[in-house]
């Protein structure tokens, strides 16, 4: 038995089964070093899916391991209801990053949760109790944040919330006609949307979408929320995807990227809103003194390094190149995304969508030494999304790569 054959053993043997992966044939990774993952026969692989985009400063980046370890040294836990430096140091930092005027964090541990926290701040702050989601939207896999996901393989949940109601995702025509129906209710505490699809298949919303969400959402007194779980922290080219309509929303998720690896999330509000939420509200795990020390590091990083402006320009020719890809392949039916959050979806001859030839290529992308992810409803969306420091070079390599791989189709 190969070392993946004994671990894919122990994997049917002790986790429960809903726990995939990718591959026929899965590395092992154990190392990982600015943009590359090492596997356990010593191969070396550009990732170029960062672990759905949370290393975008790069694996085991050494300044933040440097942060992180110092405070590891120094005290490695406590919780919320003592006082401690660098969750009240990272509460400031993203007061000064968010859009005003949201500037109150609520920190807690993974995305999913600062999808129901969020979602239940929308409901104390407007006494109601229903929220819209969109098709094709990913939000977790608590109650209300899958109740909230519109994406079928996502919604395992039997018998999600009935107060959570889907309307047609953004590049459907019909998209905001049908929110605005249901805002008329006035019975909708919150719209959740995230400003680039990321499981729904890099979907980008026409340029119009997000500030008439902003407007619906005010005319009627109800919130919106925007999850930038995928989208924060310069994978799209600025902080916050929301920036590039200069969109301000009433909730703010993040998690993923802040801490670069170390498990951190959170909502961002304004002081108006956070007013609704008195109770006692306690995440063991939120403001953890060694995630937040990461995610302090991170942002200096990325602020150091300019990584905003680097996933803009490596984002924009990156897809330059997969445009001209997919002029000798037609497999390639479109390119899009923002920054280096990219996908290009395929698709057969007959307009199906080319879920087993996104598999193979997946497959033979890594044994060339390439990981990248796919993604969309019908798993035939290959999805671009390096670490911000990647190197142009390293792109064209990936890139040359793929045209290899569909020469054979
Ligand atoms: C947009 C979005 N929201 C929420 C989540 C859930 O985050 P987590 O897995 O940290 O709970 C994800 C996870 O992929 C996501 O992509």
């Amino acid at each position: 038995m190969t070392h993946a054959e004994q671990l894919l053993a122990a994997k049917r043997d002790f986790l429960v089964p809903c726990v995939y992966h990718f591959y026929q044939r899965p590395p092992v990774f154990v190392r990982g070093e600015g943009a590359y993952l090492f596997d356990s026969e010593g191969r070396r692989y550009l990732d170029c899916y960062c672990g759905v985009t949370v290393v975008n400063a790069g694996h085991s980046n050494p300044e933040i391991l440097e942060a992180a370890i110092a405070q590891l040294r120094r005290l490695q836990h406590t919780t919320t209801i003592y006082l401690t430096e660098p969750m009240l140091e990272l509460a400031r930092a993203l007061a000064e990053l968010a859009p005003p005027p949201l500037r109150r964090s609520f920190f807690c541990a993974s995305g999913s949760e600062a999808n129901e926290g969020a979602l239940l701040l929308a409901s104390l702050a407007t006494g109601r109790r229903e929220c819209v989601y969109l098709d094709q939207g990913l939000h977790g896999r608590t109650k209300w944040a899958m109740s909230v996901t519109g994406l079928e393989m996502w919604r395992t949940d039997p018998e999600p919330l009935r107060t959570a109601h889907a309307v047609p995702g953004p590049r459907h025509p019909g998209s905001l006609a049908a929110l605005e129906r249901l805002l008329r209710r006035e019975t909708i505490a919150a719209v959740i949307a995230e400003p680039i699809q990321g499981n729904g298949g890099i979907v980008v919303p026409p340029e119009f979408y997000w500030p008439e969400l902003r407007r619906l959402c005010s005319q009627y007194g109800t919130l919106l929320i925007a999850d930038e779980v995928q989208t924060a922290w310069n994978r799209t080219g600025r902080w916050f995807a929301v920036e590039h309509w200069q969109v301000v929303p009433d909730i703010i998720t993040v998690a993923k990227a802040l801490g670069n690896g170390f498990p951190i999330a959170a909502f961002i509000t304004s002081d108006a809103i956070a007013a609704h939420y008195t109770r006692p509200g306690a995440a063991t795990f939120g403001g953890n003194l060694v995630s937040c020390r990461a995610a302090l590091a991170t942002l200096h990083f990325h602020q150091r390094h300019d990584l905003g402006r680097r996933s803009e320009t490596l984002g924009a020719h990156l897809a330059g190149r997969l445009r001209h890809l997919q002029q000798r392949h037609p497999a390639i039916a479109e390119v899009r995304g923002r920054g280096l959050m990219l996908g290009a979806e395929l698709r057969n001859p007959d307009g199906s969508p080319a879920n087993q030839l996104t598999d193979a290529v997946l497959e033979t992308l890594k044994d060339a030494g390439y990981l990248i992810g796919k993604t969309g409803p019908g798993r035939n969306v290959l999805t671009f999304l390096p670490p911000l420091i990647v190197e142009a070079e390293q792109l064209d390599g990936l890139v040359d790569a793929l045209d290899c791989v569909l020469q054979g189709y």
